[in-house]
């Protein structure tokens, strides 16, 4: 099956369901604009998200690794009345790009950005005795994906829901002798995942304009 036949669907699924509104398309715009790599997750997977905030009756969402937001909005917009999204992000020139785009889109007060190193903030946040969330995406560098879930863990609750992107990577995920830092981090997340007796976990592998990938979900079903 081609490439240009997922990117194909993808494209017919987004304008049939998916529909993005014109703040998430600005946002794409504008971070294609102040060159931001095209890495955000694809209107369906973002739809996905949203709705899994929206199942979750979401009021606390925590994202790690906000480039341009295109994510955020998708899951700030589906927050129940009151509710908050956190999303940390190292680069201080995505940072901005997403606070404008955040704004855009009338989500300035629900949601907040906060600059620097994840591996930094969410220790602080444990120690803070900020959380539980409701749902965390995370999204960052994929070397630190143990160390992400495994503070996400800490920043949860029974009923929790985490979401990690790209732990498929064209497949590599299965080379256990990759030299790919990446794919080294998504095998290390799996163990850590599955040695993780407060969660119950699966991924699902996924094809369309961002190519060949997956997420892996986790539910955290102990306090
Ligand atoms: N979630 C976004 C895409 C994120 S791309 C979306 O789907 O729209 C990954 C982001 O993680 C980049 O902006 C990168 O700067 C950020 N990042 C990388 N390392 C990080 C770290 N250690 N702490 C916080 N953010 C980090
Ligand atoms: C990359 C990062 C992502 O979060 C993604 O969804 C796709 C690619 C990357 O770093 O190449
Ligand atoms: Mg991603």
């Amino acid at each position: 099956m081609s490439k240009e036949r997922w990117n194909a669907v993808d494209r017919y699924v987004t304008e049939l369901l998916v529909k993005p509104d014109p703040d998430l398309k600005a946002a794409l715009r504008d971070s294609v604009k102040a060159g931001l790599p095209p890495i955000n997750v694809s209107p369906p997977q973002g739809k996905l998200l949203h709705m899994l905030a929206r199942m979750q009756g979401a009021r606390k969402i925590l994202e790690v690794g906000t480039l341009g937001g295109y994510s955020t909005i998708w899951m700030g917009s589906a927050l129940a009345p009151g509710g908050k999204l956190l999303s940390l992000e190292v680069d201080r020139a995505h940072a901005e790009v997403a606070r404008k785009n955040i704004a855009r889109a009338g989500l300035s007060k629900a949601v907040e950005v906060r600059l620097g190193n994840a591996l930094e903030t969410m220790p602080k946040l444990v120690s803070e005795g900020v959380g539980p969330f409701d749902l965390i995406f995370i999204d960052a560098d994929k070397p630190s994906n143990p160390k992400y879930f495994a503070w996400a863990v800490k920043l949860s609750r029974k009923g929790t829901v985490i979401i990690v992107d790209n732990v498929v990577r064209d497949g590599a995920v299965v080379d256990a002798r990759s030299r790919d830092e990446s794919v080294q981090g998504v095998r290390k997340l799996n163990e850590v995942m599955a040695a993780e007796k407060k969660v119950i976990a699966t991924t699902i592998q996924t094809v369309g304009i961002k190519g060949y990938d997956g997420f892996a979900m986790a539910l955290v079903v102990a306090d």
